[in-house]
């Protein structure tokens, strides 16, 4: 999520659309200084997240992949004061410092961190149907199982989102057979050919898969 270079595409929308105030630029300062690796969305995808959600006027979304918080900050500010985000991530410390950075950006209140595998802590996850967002950006490989269980959670007209659709341009690649291409790959083909699912791909950053519950 390095920032756009000044004189591309990518950068004027992110100036003009999506600029970072002290909190979010925070959160990336935070990350560069505990070494964490340079991952989180760029800004024009958190923006685009961001209003999806309020578009559908989510309240109660799902987060696969905290990090530092950068996106979450993004979508808690798209929720209404009652409305409340689940993050989930594996990594305790990533966990515990998205959790120090979300407090002080004022959205705390709104943010519900979970730790553990995600292939672990969807399963146990309810209620099917109750939710209205799911964004999974957490590993690769678990993309075929996570959509399962997000197209489970999602209400009809729910919202399912997953970043890095075009995997570096990877997933056109007929070179490319690392797992995490592959499951990249069948993902989309799942979420293409899926009647529950209105789908498209937008390639706004590293490719954000959109979909709606039908
Ligand atoms: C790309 S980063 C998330 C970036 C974040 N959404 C943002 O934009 O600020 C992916 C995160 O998913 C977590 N992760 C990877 N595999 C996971 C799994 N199976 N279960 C839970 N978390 C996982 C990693 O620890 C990492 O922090």
């Amino acid at each position: 999520m390095s920032e756009a270079a000044p004189d591309s595409t990518e950068g004027f929308i992110a100036r003009l659309f999506a600029p970072e105030d002290s909190d979010l630029r925070r959160i990336r300062e935070a990350m560069e200084a505990e070494g964490l690796p340079d991952i989180a969305l760029p800004a024009t995808t958190a923006r685009t997240v961001q209003l999806l959600l309020r578009l559908i006027g989510a309240r109660k979304v799902l987060e696969v992949g905290t990090l530092a918080g950068y996106s979450a900050l993004w979508i808690a500010r798209a929720l209404p004061t009652e409305g409340c985000l689940t993050t989930i991530d594996r990594d305790p410390a990533r966990s515990e410092l998205a959790g120090r950075l979300l407090s002080r950006a004022g959205v705390g209140d709104r943010v519900d961190l979970r730790v553990g595998d995600a292939r672990d802590l969807l399963e146990e996850l309810g209620p099917d149907g109750g939710w209205d967002a799911v964004f999974l950006d957490a590993d690769k490989e678990g993309l075929p199982e996570y959509l399962t269980e997000a197209r489970r959670l999602l209400r009809s007209g729910g919202l399912l989102l997953v970043d890095n659709a075009l995997w570096k341009g990877k997933v056109i690649d007929p070179e490319a057979s690392d797992e995490a291409t592959v499951a990249i790959r069948e993902a989309l083909v799942i979420a293409a050919g899926d009647p529950a699912l209105d789908a498209t791909l937008l390639p706004v950053g590293d490719g954000l898969l959109v979909a709606r519950r039908s």
